[in-house]
């Protein structure tokens, strides 16, 4: 209670602030937010297109430069993503499942104003609701793709156990290449039903959003659809490693090499997790992993171990992705090369 009065002092005192600021540098001009703000949906599963209309009062100045500040939520984020632009229109990536909220402003400069940049003080907003058609509360679950070696894309989903029987679900994808929206190549089946797709043999692009929309129809009506964007070089899982080898060097030290699997996975941005195990003299077994971005690795051998294994594993480093996923890890190769150890001979 006792900090009530103080609060509202300091309202009264940013306001009066405000207006000494506004006095001074804005030399009373104002400006009307942008009007006509206008959500189009091209059917492109979450890209959307947005555009407005200057304010009326300003549509016979021209000699008023205008500038637009858009702001967006951004639900993949969850903060508010902030541009400028001199253009009327401007298309971003929404989540369709969520709110899609815009707002914008207009922004004023040159001899209207003195060459004082001033902004509207309100903005003109639109909310659009996720769309509520479809059995309600059956979306997809799990929604998972991975981009084999750079080869094979394939995209998997869970069942929903609440998904009606007999419903039948697809899955259509859109990228900034494609005018409209294309059905899945080769739909994967499980138990008899749809359960992921397989897109080997068509080539999508990298570094661009792939918008995905799982939708499908069933006895009680259509489904409700599902909604993902991913870019495709964020889900690369590599190849396995191939003809890793083991040596003894001098001085009881282990030389291990192996090469990259063939593909077009860029060999630079691939990197290593090499797991190496030991079997104790008591049969104990001990194990460290070590990282590394060479293709051959020294280790340390102790003639007190009964055995020695490494095996190895890699993925698309963060200087080349934001995100990679790791490979299988490699058939293991032991040093002696066969068992000596009585548990594990047959
Ligand atoms: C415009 O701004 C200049 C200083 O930048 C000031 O001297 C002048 O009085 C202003 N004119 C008006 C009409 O406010
Ligand atoms: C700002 O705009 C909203 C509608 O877009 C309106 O409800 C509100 O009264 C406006 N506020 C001011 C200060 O003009
Ligand atoms: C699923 O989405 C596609 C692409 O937007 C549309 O053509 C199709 O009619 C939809 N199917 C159902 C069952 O809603």
């Amino acid at each position: 209670m006792a900090s009530k009065p103080s609060l509202t002092h300091q309202a009264t005192l940013m306001l009066l602030f405000l207006t000494w600021r506004g006095g001074i540098y804005c030399n009373g001009f104002t400006v009307d937010p942008p009007e006509n703000l206008v959500i189009l949906d091209p059917g492109h599963f979450g890209h959307l297109e947005i555009t407005w209309t200057p304010p009326a009062s300003l549509i016979n100045r021209a000699e008023c430069p205008k500038l637009y500040q858009l702001e967006y939520f951004n639900a993949y984020k969850g903060s508010w993503t902030v541009i400028r632009t001199s253009r009327r229109s401007y298309s971003a990536q929404f989540d369709l499942m969520k709110d899609v909220r815009v707002r914008v402003y207009t922004l004023l400069n040159g001899p209207c104003t003195n060459n004082t940049m001033i902004k509207s003080t309100n903005y003109t907003e639109v909310v659009q609701k996720p769309s509520s058609t479809g059995v309600a509360g059956i979306t997809v679950k799990d929604f998972v793709c991975v981009f084999h070696n750079m080869e094979k894309m394939v995209c998997n989903w869970g069942r929903n156990p609440k998904i009606p029987a007999n419903s039948q679900q697809n899955l259509y994808f859109w990228h900034r290449e494609l005018e409209q929206a294309e059905e899945c190549p080769k739909y994967i089946l499980s138990g008899g039903v749809r359960s992921g797709c397989d897109f080997t043999g068509k080539a999508l692009p990298d570094f661009t959003d792939i918008n995905f929309c799982i939708n499908g129809s069933s006895p009680q009506g259509p489904l409700k659809p599902t909604y993902a964007s991913l870019q495709i070089q964020n889900h690369v899982k590599p190849g396995t490693a191939e003809k890793l080898h083991l040596q003894t060097g001098p001085d009881t030290r282990l030389e291990v090499q192996w090469e990259r699997p063939v593909g077009s996975v860029p060999g630079q941005c691939l990197e290593w997790e090499v797991e190496y195990s030991q079997e104790g003299p008591d049969g104990k077994m001990t194990s460290q992993q070590i990282f590394t971005e060479e293709m051959n690795l020294t280790l340390p051998l102790n003639d007190d171990y009964r055995r020695s294994c490494v095996r190895v594993r890699s993925k698309l480093h963060k200087y080349c992705v934001n995100k990679g996923l790791w490979s299988e890890w490699s058939h293991p190769a032991c040093h002696p090369a066969t068992s000596t150890s009585p548990h594990e001979s047959r």
